[in-house]
C-alpha cells in the first residue's frame, strides 16, 4: 500500500523547484511515515538544487523538520503513531567501527528508509539527507525520528533537525568551546548564528561575528555576539586579532563553506587554536595553504558534520534549554511560508533577507 501527498522536487541541476504529487509507501520493517508539520529551508537544500551535493536528481528537498509519526513498520518499538518527533539525518547503526569505539556521533553507516518514495510515474526520488520533508508526509528510518516534548512549536523544534543543531554542535561538540574562550564565527546565517548561541551557552567570553551583510551582523549581535566585523569593508583577520589582544581567537568557526573564508579562519585563530569548518564547500573548490603555516601554527583543523551531534542526546537537551529560556530557538524563524514558496525562499536566502524561512503545513 502507499499514499499520495504533495512534495517539493528539484527536477534537475539549477532548474526551479516545483510542487509535485509524490507516492509514499507504507512503512516496512525499521521504517516510519511522518506527517510533517514544519520544515525549515536550509542552505544545503539550495546546494542540492544547484547540483553541489551530487547528481542524483530528482531530489525531494527539505530536511529540517518536525512532525507527528503516522505509522510505523512491524518491528518498530522506539517510536509509535502519535509521537511528536524531530527528524534527524544521523540514525546511528550501533555496529560500524565508529559506533563500536563508542563514538556514535560519527556513525559511518547511518540508516535511511529502505523503500523509495517516487513520483506518480514511478521515478524514484532522492530525499535530501535521507529525509525529504518539504512534503506533507515522508518515509524515513524509524531511527531518524527523535521524540521531543510536544509543547514546543513544530516550526521551532524542526530547526534542530539540521542547521541550528549543526551550528550549536560546531561550537560545543566539535570546537569544544569552553568558559572564557574567545570565539569568532565567519558567516552569520542560521548555522553561524547557532554557533554564536552555542559559544555563549558554553561560556565564551568574547564572540566575534563576521559577515558581509550588516543586517546579518545586527541579528548576530542579538544572538549573543559581543563584537561584529563586516568583512566587506574590514580585513577580518586583522580585526579578530585586534579584538583578541593581537593573538587571534581560540576557536574560529567557518559557516560559509568557501576557500577564502576558510583561509581567514585559519589565520584568525590563536596559536594552537581550533578551526571548525561547518560550511559545506562544493566539489570544485580548492584550498591552498603554506604547509609550514599548517605545521607552525599548531592546534587543530576540524570539520563538523551536523555539529557532531547525537540526536537522542542533544535534541531533547536543547529543547529543554529552550523551554527554560536559556536559548531562544524561536529567534531563528524569520517567516513561515507555504509549500509553494520554497523557490522564493531560496531567493530571499540568497539575498540575505532571512535567517530561516519555515514551511508550515
Ligand atoms: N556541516 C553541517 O552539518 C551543515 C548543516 C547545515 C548547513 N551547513 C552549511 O552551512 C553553511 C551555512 O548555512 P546557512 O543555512 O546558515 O546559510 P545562509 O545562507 O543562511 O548563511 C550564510 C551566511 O554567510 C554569509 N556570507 C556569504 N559569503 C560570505 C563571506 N565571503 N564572508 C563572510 N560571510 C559570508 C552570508 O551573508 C550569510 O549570512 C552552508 O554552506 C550550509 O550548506 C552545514
Ligand atoms: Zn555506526
Ligand atoms: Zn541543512
Amino acid at each position: 500500500m502507499s499514499q499520495q501527498v504533495l512534495g517539493v522536487i528539484a527536477p534537475g541541476k539549477n532548474e526551479p523547484v516545483r510542487v509535485e504529487t509524490i507516492v509514499v509507501p507504507d512503512p516496512g520493517p525499521g521504517e516510519a511515515v511522518v506527517k510533517v508539520q514544519a520544515c525549515g529551508v536550509c542552505h544545503t537544500d539550495l546546494h542540492y538544487k544547484q547540483g553541489g551535493i551530487n547528481d542524483d536528481f530528482p531530489f525531494l528537498l527539505g530536511h529540517e523538520a518536525a512532525g507527528v509519526v503516522e505509522a510505523v513498520g512491524p518491528d518498530v518499538t522506539d517510536v509509535a503513531p502519535g509521537d511528536f518527533v524531530i527528524l534527524n539525518w544521523r540514525a546511528v547503526c550501533g555496529r560500524c567501527r565508529s559506533c563500536q569505539r563508542g563514538r556514535p556521533w560519527y556513525c559511518f553507516d547511518t540508516h535511511n528508509a529502505r523503500q523509495k518514495m517516487t513520483l506518480v510515474d514511478g521515478t524514484e526520488l532522492s530525499p535530501a539527507l535521507g529525509i525529504g520533508a518539504f512534503a506533507e508526509k515522508t518515509l524515513v528510518a524509524a531511527g531518524q525520528c527523535t521524540k521531543v516534548d510536544p509543547e514546543v512549536a513544530p516550526a521551532v523544534a524542526g530547526l534542530l533537525g539540521c542547521g541550528v543543531m549543526a551550528g550549536i554542535g560546531a561550537a560545543i561538540n566539535t570546537g569544544e568551546v569552553g568558559r572564557g574562550d574567545s570565539v569568532a564565527v565567519i558567516g552569520c546565517g542560521g548555522v553561524g548564528d547557532a554557533a554564536i548561541v552555542g559559544a555563549r551557552l558554553a561560556g565564551a567570553a568574547r564572540i566575534i561575528a563576521v559577515d558581509i551583510d550588516d543586517r546579518k551582523l545586527a541579528t548576530a549581535q542579538k544572538m549573543g555576539a559581543t563584537h561584529i566585523v563586516n568583512s566587506r569593508s574590514t580585513d577580518p583577520v586583522e580585526a579578530i586579532r585586534e579584538l583578541t589582544g593581537g593573538h587571534g581567537a581560540d576557536v574560529v568557526i567557518e559557516a560559509v563553506g568557501r576557500p577564502e573564508t576558510y583561509q581567514q579562519a585559519f589565520y584568525a585563530r590563536d596559536l594552537a587554536g581550533t578551526v571548525v569548518l561547518v560550511g559545506v564547500p562544493t566539489p570544485e573548490m580548492k584550498l591552498e595553504l603554506p604547509l609550514i603555516d599548517v605545521f607552525g601554527r599548531g592546534g587543530s583543523l576540524k570539520s563538523s558534520w551536523y555539529g557532531d551531534c547525537l540526536p537522542s542526546r542533544d535534541f531533547p537537551l536543547l529543547i529543554d534549554l529552550h523551554q527554560q529560556g536559556r536559548i531562544d530557538l524561536g529567534a531563528f524563524v524569520t517567516e513561515t511560508i507555504g509549500l509553494g514558496d520554497v523557490e522564493a525562499a531560496f531567493a530571499r536566502m540568497h539575498e540575505g533577507d532571512v535567517l530561516r524561512s519555515v514551511v508550515q503545513f
